[in-house]
């Protein structure tokens, strides 16, 4: 080891939280090892300061260049498969992504999230059940849902929707259910005209993700699910750009005929997609 490596490493000896310690030093190790194993030039450490202090500057309200940039490089999903070990009962998590937004309106089950735009096209309804290991129902849990419209983009990114457009928080219901309207989510490019853009041009990389709708799903006394629900038939679920798609979390859509069933109680008047899917949380502890 080189002695600036040792006395760095000194220097967070005085560190309380043994944990903070470690992982400070553990990094600080191989942060200095990766840089001899390349024998880092000078250009290059220069080049690396100004990519991350643009990446640093890019960061403003709903957009995290950052998280970006840590989705594309795959470090979002290697921590996310450490943390959330997967079992045959859960469903599995995925990315969080860049584009969450907190504070969007409760809305009532059923409700469309659509505030503006779609209205040509076919409404979408997505419904089933929040359940434990055992398939019991788990009632008031939170759900928040965001996706992209009809153009690509999220509310936050585009200035022409309204901030809770295609955003909500719902509850689910006495039976543990939850249904939200919608329109189909679209696949998408992320953001390329910031420093993750560079990269990816850089490395010849393509900018795609499968179409999907978000979910961040919580209850007390159970962990928390952050996850997508990705569109069957999609042409990039071989090829996401952040390396989030996991074979249970794609599903299919049906095509229904509006009939007494659904026009009654989501007031659907109108031939619509229909997506039913149950979301299986575990206990934490
Ligand atoms: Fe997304």
């Amino acid at each position: 080891m080189r002695p600036v490596t040792e006395s760095v490493l000194k220097s967070l000896d005085q560190i309380d939280s043994e944990r903070s310690k470690y992982v400070l030093q553990t990094l600080i190790k191989t942060l200095h090892q990766y840089i001899d194993e390349v024998q880092l030039t000078q250009t290059e450490w220069e080049t690396a300061i100004d990519f991350l202090t643009r990446t640093g500057h890019m960061c403003q309200g709903p957009r995290q260049e950052f998280i970006l940039l840590s989705d594309v490089l795959g470090i979002s999903m290697l921590v996310d498969e450490i943390n959330h070990s997967q079992n045959e009962q859960q469903t599995p998590s995925t990315v969080f992504g860049p584009f969450f937004v907190a504070g969007m309106p409760t809305r009532m089950y059923g409700e469309n999230i659509v505030e503006e735009g779609g209205d040509d096209l076919m409404p979408l309804l997505v419904q089933g059940n929040i359940l434990d290991h055992d398939g019991k129902p788990i009632v008031g849990a939170e759900i928040e849902v965001w996706q992209t419209a009809d153009n690509g983009m999220y509310s936050g990114q585009d200035s022409a929707q309204p901030p809770a457009n295609l955003r909500g928080k719902f509850f689910s219901n006495e039976q543990g259910a939850y249904a939200f309207k919608s329109i189909l989510p679209i696949s998408y490019q992320i953001p390329s005209d910031g420093t993750v853009g560079e990269l990816l041009n850089y490395a010849k990389r393509h900018f795609w993700r499968p179409a999907h709708i978000h979910f961040m799903i919580q209850a007390p006394g159970y962990q928390r699910l952050v996850t997508h629900l990705f569109i069957q038939g999609d042409e990039h679920l071989n090829g996401d750009a952040v390396f989030g798609v996991k074979e249970r979390l794609i599903v299919a859509y049906e095509t229904k005929l509006a009939d007494a069933n659904w026009t009654d109680f989501f007031e659907i008047k109108q031939p619509f997609h229909l997506i039913q899917y149950s979301f299986v949380l575990t206990k934490e502890g």
